[in-house]
């Protein structure tokens, strides 16, 4: 089935009885990741590395980091069985699935330089903001039209939490993907969280949802946490209830399947303190607000992937048609 022919309009069909709004759970893979390259030691690579070794056996046979600074990488990967390799290049030569960890501007450089090195049937992961699979597949050389790539390109855009491996990650195919990339990629990310598939021209909006997302439950908290302390609480207790409220809600949401508009009415009883603050909150506009940042944050991301979009027109417009008369 082509990649087109799976999706329902903008969001990708769930498969068997899922409804069709809702985005993809990746089937679970039947295999291993074999050898891993993460290229980039950051806090998102090493994320990943302490994520797929907690997973233990079973995740990865191999993992190899490379980075720009290895001393300190040295230092930080101190007792893991990890290998730290010499170069990027190193790297991705032994590696079944190549993780591109770094900053989005450093990537061409990257992708430059292990070209033409990756082994046959290596699957590439980028966790890099904004960058298409398409710019990707062109700087690898991988061109997935006509004859079947050898090379297969996944995009994700994790979250800050994947250092606790409570990411919200979604994941997009590129041109070339295949079903190994796609089990590949799901199975390396689902080491630091939950996994969704999504169609590319989602990722804007994931990154305005769930890749910025941590900010503003941060900033929920400490509201909480002033409140509490607000109208009596010691900071330590107004907290550690804080964060249990969010998380035992959210767990709350998730185990009984139900809308939050359902749960919000079960807890608001005639007259009650549910009701009086709801009434505040409304007043406030807090989820006007949320609707506001989250589709702030996605035109900003929008606006931070047009950087890429003009070395995608093909074919590039010469000179004088590039040019107003
Ligand atoms: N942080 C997040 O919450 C988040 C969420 C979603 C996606 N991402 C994406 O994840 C990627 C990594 O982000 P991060 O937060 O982990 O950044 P980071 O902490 O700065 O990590 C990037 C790493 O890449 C290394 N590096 C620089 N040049 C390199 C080269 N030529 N070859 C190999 N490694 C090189 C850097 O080394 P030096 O420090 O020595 O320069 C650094 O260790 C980015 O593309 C970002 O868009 C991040």
């Amino acid at each position: 089935m082509s990649r087109r022919a799976s999706s329902s309009g903008q969001q990708r069909r769930a498969h068997g009885a899922s409804p069709a709004h809702a985005p993809t759970r990746v089937a679970r893979p039947r295999s291993g990741l074999g050898t891993v390259a993460v290229l980039g030691g950051g806090n998102m690579g090493l994320a990943l590395v302490r994520g797929l070794l907690e997973v233990g056996e079973g995740a990865a046979t191999r993992i190899l980091v490379s980075s720009r600074e290895v001393s300190s990488l040295r230092e930080r990967l101190a007792h893991l069985p990890v290998e730290i390799a010499g170069n990027n290049r190193e790297a991705v030569a032994p590696a079944d699935v190549v993780v591109l960890a770094v900053k989005p501007q450093i990537l061409p450089q990257v992708l430059m330089e292990v070209r033409g090195h990756l082994r046959p049937g290596a699957s590439v992961v980028s966790i890099a903001a904004g960058v298409p699979t398409s710019v990707l597949e062109r700087s690898l050389g991988i061109e997935p039209e006509g004859v079947p790539s050898s090379i297969g390109v996944v995009r994700a855009m994790p979250n800050v939490a994947a250092s606790v491996r409570a990411s919200a990650t979604a994941i997009a195919r590129g041109r070339s993907c295949r079903p190994v990339d796609l089990e590949r990629a799901r199975r390396l990310l689902s080491a630091v969280g939950l996994v969704l598939e999504v169609d590319e021209e989602l990722m804007d909006a994931v990154t305005g949802l769930s890749g910025t997302g941590p900010l503003y439950l941060f900033l929920i908290l400490e509201g909480l946490s002033d409140a509490g302390v607000k109208v009596g609480l010691s900071r330590t207790v107004s907290s550690e209830l804080a964060i249990q409220t969010l998380v035992g809600a959210a767990q709350l949401v998730r185990a009984t399947g139900e809308h939050p508009a359902k749960l919000r009415d079960l807890v608001t009883s005639p007259g009650g303190t549910a009701i009086t603050a709801l009434h505040s909150l409304e007043r406030s506009g807090l989820k006007a607000m949320l609707l506001d940042a989250v589709e702030a944050a996605t035109k900003r991301s929008q606006e931070l992937g047009a950087h890429w979009r003009p070395r995608e027109r093909d074919p590039v417009p010469s000179d004088t048609e590039a040019r107003p008369a």
